[in-house]
């Protein structure tokens, strides 16, 4: 050995260090130990020429799963080991999971211990030889843009791009398992025979359908030396291929079938450039992006879901109020279209108007908490009945507020800030000028526009010059002055929209 490795060894136990210290001395490393984790801790924080950490688990203060987190943090290519008795022989295994590379059982066998460093170290070799600094550095990137990637095409899409260019292959496929994961589909692939196109195949006789089965990757050099995946290959032309499933992480919502499932999707490539063999190094690249795009791809699904859902509520608010105030749909469907178009006059993004133009049909949920005798009432309201009539904003607000996402927030500001004007002296809260959301001053100008426009139980349809008259007296007062001027510029496409959703249909 040219130069000794450094080993460090943690126990709370004497006896355990000094035996530990001889067995690795006597095998030719450098030794050093630690009576607990802060020291430890501060011992790797001193020096980084740590290589290997052999840590028992329980331990007072600090015990050997946090050292291992702590650790890694200091010296993250260090490779932990957990030293441990048989009784907690399920906390070591909890212990790989958080990160440590293996564990060892006391009483010691000489040559397990022996194993277990040989096994690091090899580990150790292989990180610093592959992954060099220029390689973290791009699949850090790579990680990043899959983690920013919202739909599952373009995710999709990325990742098998990125893969083929990492690891410099011509031909490969990112194949989904279908929902009760006996199929599996070619969702993208490059370089493959034409009628692969959204092929479908059975678990059961493809090599993703083992890789999907056994939750496992699987490489092979050359499949002339691999006789038991031979019979399952298709058409490969090379003989060198990597296939790594993308684990599902949420096992919360895996369902009732645990283990099958787990897998999301397989990766696969082949076909190394200029001929080449692919190689550990390789594998480990695409293990890597497997596991961020297989947590980027759940989360995008899980997204869609919760955007579904969210349009799914705010239909259906949207149709309760209409219900009860006897307002037809067509009503709340003309104000969001005129939201969206003086959103983006008014320089909205476009997301920015989507949510505005969603969010908007809910301005008045908190009429369904007005008694019908007073919203319905045919005449004109006492101050009284004008008053409750009033709380909907508040109401509205109140029943929105407590949701998540994007839209039903939106929603929640529109409903409590819909009948504030601009002058101050609307309700529940007198705002004034921008004091008020934009979001809620243009919902204010489309929703009069169209109130006005159409007959209600207490009040005949307006003729549009009246409309217009009553706009132009009301700028800068109920109304903000310069989203009017939109509006009356944009009047032929207000007025378009209105046809178009015309209630007489
Ligand atoms: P809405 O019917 O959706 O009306 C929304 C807003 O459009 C009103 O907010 C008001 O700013 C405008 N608007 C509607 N009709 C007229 C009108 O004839 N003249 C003028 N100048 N503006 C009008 P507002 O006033 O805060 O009323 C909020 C809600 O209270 C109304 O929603 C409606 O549900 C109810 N409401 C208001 N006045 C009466 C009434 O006299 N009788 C009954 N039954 N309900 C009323
Ligand atoms: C939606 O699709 O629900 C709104 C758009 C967004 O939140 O970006
Ligand atoms: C979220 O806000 O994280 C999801 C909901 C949405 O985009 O509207
Ligand atoms: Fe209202
Ligand atoms: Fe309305």
């Amino acid at each position: 050995m040219a130069k000794a490795e450094r080993i460090l060894i943690v126990d709370d136990e004497i006896v355990i260090r000094e035996l530990m210290s001889d067995i690795l001395t006597d095998e030719g490393f450098s030794v050093a130990s630690a009576p607990n984790g802060m020291a430890a801790l501060e011992m790797l924080q001193s020096t980084n020429d740590f290589v290997v950490l052999f840590t028992d688990i329980m331990m007072p203060e600090m015990d050997g799963i946090e050292l291992i987190r702590k650790a890694r943090l200091v010296a993250p290519t260090l490779v932990p080991i957990v030293m441990t008795g048989y009784a907690t022989l399920e906390t070591a295994r909890a212990a790989v999971k958080e990160g440590a590379y293996d564990y060892v059982l006391k009483p010691f066998n000489l040559s397990e211990i022996k194993m277990s460093v040989t096994n690091a170290l090899e580990r150790c070799r292989l990180a610093n030889e592959n992954a060099s600094l220029l390689e973290i550095t791009e699949l850090f990137n790579i990680s990043e843009r899959i983690a920013s990637i919202r739909s599952e095409d373009m995710l999709l899409e990325f990742v098998l791009e990125a893969a083929l260019q990492r690891v410099e292959a011509e031909r490969g496929s990112l194949m989904l398992v279908s929902e009760d994961g006996t199929q599996m589909t070619v969702a993208r692939g490059v370089g493959l025979p034409q009628d692969y196109d959204n092929a479908a195949v059975h678990v059961k006789n493809s090599i993703s359908g083992w890789v999907a089965e056994n939750v496992k990757p699987l490489f092979v050099e050359d499949i002339r030396q691999e006789p038991s995946v031979d019979k399952l290959s298709w058409q490969l032309r090379d003989n060198s291929f990597i296939s790594v499933p993308l684990e599902r992480k949420s096992s919360a919502l895996s369902g009732p079938e645990g283990e099958k499932g787990r897998v999301i999707a397989v990766l696969n490539v082949t076909e190394k450039r200029n001929q080449k063999t692919f190689t550990e190094a390789d594998l480990k690249i695409l293990s890597i992006m497997a596991n961020h795009a297989a947590a980027a791809l759940e989360n995008v699904r899980l997204l869609r879901d919760v955007e579904d859902a969210q349009r799914e509520i705010v239909f259906t608010l949207g149709e309760i109020v209409e219900t009860r105030s006897q307002e037809t749909g067509f009503h709340v469907k003309r104000v969001a279209e005129y939201c969206k178009l003086l959103g983006l006059k008014c320089g909205l993004s476009p997301a920015e108007a989507e949510i505005l133009r969603l969010a908007s049909p809910l301005h008045d949920v908190g009429k369904v908490g007005i008694p019908d005798a007073i919203l319905n009432k045919p005449g004109k309201l006492t101050p009284e009945e004008f008053d409750i009539i009033k709380t909907h904003a508040t109401m509205g607000y109140d029943m929105l507020k407590v949701t998540k996402g994007h839209v039903l927030q939106a929603a929640a500001v529109i409903a409590l800030q819909h009948h504030e004007r601009f002058d101050g002296r609307g309700y529940p809260h007198g705002l004034s000028g921008k004091d008020i959301h934009i979001f809620g001053r243009i919902t204010c100008i489309a929703d009069v526009f169209d109130a006005l426009g159409v007959k209600r139980v207490y009040k005949e349809a307006w003729e549009l010059d009246r409309i217009l008259d009553l706009f132009r007296e009301e700028q800068g007062k109920q109304f903000d002055p310069e989203i009017t001027d939109v509006f009356f510029d944009s009047l032929d496409e207000i007025l378009a929209i209105r046809d178009s959703l015309s209630d007489i249909e």
